[in-house]
């Protein structure tokens, strides 16, 4: 699906990012994978490799719009394009009372997961070509609220609103921009044990309605995003939560 392609993801050392790194290589693409932890970038570079592929491992804090604009930079450097964006890496934060929620973990949450959010759709389209596609890992949490985690989903909120902003200057472009609401994942994140690698996508197994759902189930859609395949879809948010949101959990009188 990738062959002659360039793909960067976000918070590709670890979870849905690795996972989606791992099968953009797997099916032909360079991958740039961006982590604030670049040990965790390397060892998936080092995976990417042993299997054949090509990628390489850049550090950067989505926070800071001067990391935005140096991953793309250094991916350009290094493969000459960019084709595809997963923007992926967010910071779900402390789980805390609303009331008891301050001013530094607002701002810290916000500061990566919609601040960062937004410098990585303008750093990675003003270096794509018409064709080129982004998309952004958003949450359930961008459509229903939890009390414990109100500035996460907020900023969840806020992401879904700046990819249906982005769409129409993207397409003017000739890019597109969608995101994906995954529901519950099993990742570190959650405090899952990351996973090593991925399993052939025909094996991939249906979890339990309103079950747990696996990094690369997310990975597949994502792909399916980043890829010509999708060109009519744009603008638009994608669930992916085994039926959560669909469900309105039975009540006995
Ligand atoms: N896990 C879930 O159940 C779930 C559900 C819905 C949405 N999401 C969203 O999916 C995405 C991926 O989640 P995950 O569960 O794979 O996360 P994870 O915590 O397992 O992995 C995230 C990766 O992002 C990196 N990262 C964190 N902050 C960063 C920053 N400022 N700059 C660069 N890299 C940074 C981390 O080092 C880590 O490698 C996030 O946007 C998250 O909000 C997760």
């Amino acid at each position: 699906m990738f062959a002659d392609k360039v793909v960067l993801v976000t918070g590709g050392g670890a979870g849905m990012g690795k996972s989606a790194a791992q099968r953009f290589a797997e099916e032909g693409g360079r991958v740039a994978v961006v982590d604030l932890n670049l040990q965790a970038a390397e060892a998936v570079v080092e995976w990417i490799r042993a299997a054949g592929g090509t990628a390489i491992a850049i550090r950067a804090d989505i926070a800071s719009q001067a990391d935005n604009d140096r991953m793309v930079a250094e991916t350009l450097a290094q493969f000459g394009k960019l084709d595809a964006a997963f923007l992926n890496a967010a910071y779900l934060g402390p789980v805390l009372d609303f009331f008891e929620t301050d001013a530094e973990t607002f701002d810290k949450i916000t500061n990566i997961n919609l601040r960062g959010c937004f410098f990585g759709m303008q750093a990675a389209a003003r270096a794509m070509k018409p064709g080129g596609s982004v998309v952004v890992n958003a949450s359930t949490a961008a459509i229903a609220a939890n009390q414990y985690n109100a500035v996460y989903t907020a900023t969840k909120h806020g992401v879904l609103g700046l990819v249906r902003a982005a769409a129409e200057p993207f397409g003017a472009r000739g890019l597109r921009i969608n995101c994906i609401c995954p529901g519950y994942i099993r990742t570190p994140m959650n405090g899952f044990p990351d996973s090593v690698a991925p399993v052939a996508p025909q094996s991939l197994e249906t979890p339990a309605f309103c079950g747990i759902g696996e990094p690369q189930h997310i990975a597949e859609l994502a792909l399916f995003l980043a890829s010509t395949r999708s060109s009519f879809l744009t603008g638009a948010a994608y669930l992916a939560d085994g039926g959560l949101m669909a469900n309105i959990p039975s009540i006995r009188i």
